[in-house]
């Protein structure tokens, strides 16, 4: 899967429109990790937190047999010591009590896709919209919607390269208004679907492997779920469900 032919833009004289282009998207994935840091340092001081109870718990079973008071002494301290090191990471880094407010969809993807309507025509991939949701209203925290369908284009982008088609699609499912994200890129090999959402994973040179993980914890945060179908050489689709406000 390429990424495209992003140029690295030395200098400050580069004035061509797609080198400006370049730059812009450059700056956007940029901004666009640096919003995920603080949900990704949330995740990971949860998910030590979560081993240090294991942990815990087995030392306290030592520490019922007596075996080695010393050690067990030091090993309590110490977990004290990190658990109260992670409790100050989620304080810190663990979303604001989220400001939810009423979010219209097709205006929050409209501006998103803006951002990435000049790479696209560079690269020749054509933008469709098919917004049949009416209504489109739903309830959650605008920014970090927007951050969880961005990582959604770029990746259609991404894998499309160039020459080809992302189509974006809404429509109401019951209580659900449903976001489809549909590529013509390579498609995703079987073995990897089940991997997708896990943080880190990735097959691409540059890639961090966090956009999914951070997309799916913001749309779960949301009440809601994101699916994905796949097919290699028949591009990719992924539902984002999100119950209506
Ligand atoms: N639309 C897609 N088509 C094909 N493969 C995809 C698509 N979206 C995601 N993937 C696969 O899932 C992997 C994980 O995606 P994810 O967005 O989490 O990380 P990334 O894109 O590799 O890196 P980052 O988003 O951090 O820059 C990708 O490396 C790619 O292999
Ligand atoms: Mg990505």
């Amino acid at each position: 899967m390429t990424s495209g032919t992003q140029k690295k833009i030395t200098g400050s004289t580069a004035v061509n429109t797609t080198a400006v282009s370049t730059d812009l998207s450059a700056n956007l994935r940029r901004l666009d990790r640096l919003a995920n840091l603080g949900l990704v340092s949330a995740s990971v001081a949860h998910e030590i937190k979560n081993g240090l109870v294991a942990i815990g718990t087995f030392v306290e079973m030592l520490a019922e047999k007596g075996e080695d008071k010393e050690m067990t002494e030091v090993v309590r301290r110490e977990l004290r010591r990190i658990n109260a090191l992670t409790s100050q990471m989620l304080r810190y880094s663990a979303p604001k009590p989220a400001a939810f407010t009423k979010v219209r969809t097709h205006e929050l993807l409209d501006h998103s896709l803006r951002l990435l309507e000049h790479q696209m025509s560079g690269r020749l991939i054509t933008l469709k919209r098919e917004y049949h949701a009416a209504p489109d209203l739903i309830h959650g925290e605008e920014a970090q919607l927007q951050q969880a369908f961005m990582n959604l284009f770029l990746n259609a982008v991404e894998a499309v390269g160039s020459n080809g088609e992302v189509c974006v699609t809404t429509g109401n499912n019951g209580a659900h208004l449903q976001v489809s994200v549909r590529d013509s890129g390579p498609g995703i090999p079987q073995e990897n679907l089940s991997r997708l959402f896990e943080p880190f994973f990735t097959t691409k040179k540059n890639g961090t492997g966090l956009g999914l993980a951070i997309s799916q914890r913001i749309i779960e945060e949301h009440r809601g779920q994101i699916e994905v179908r796949s097919e290699t050489g028949k591009g990719s689709v992924f539902v984002v469900s999100l119950p209506h406000e």
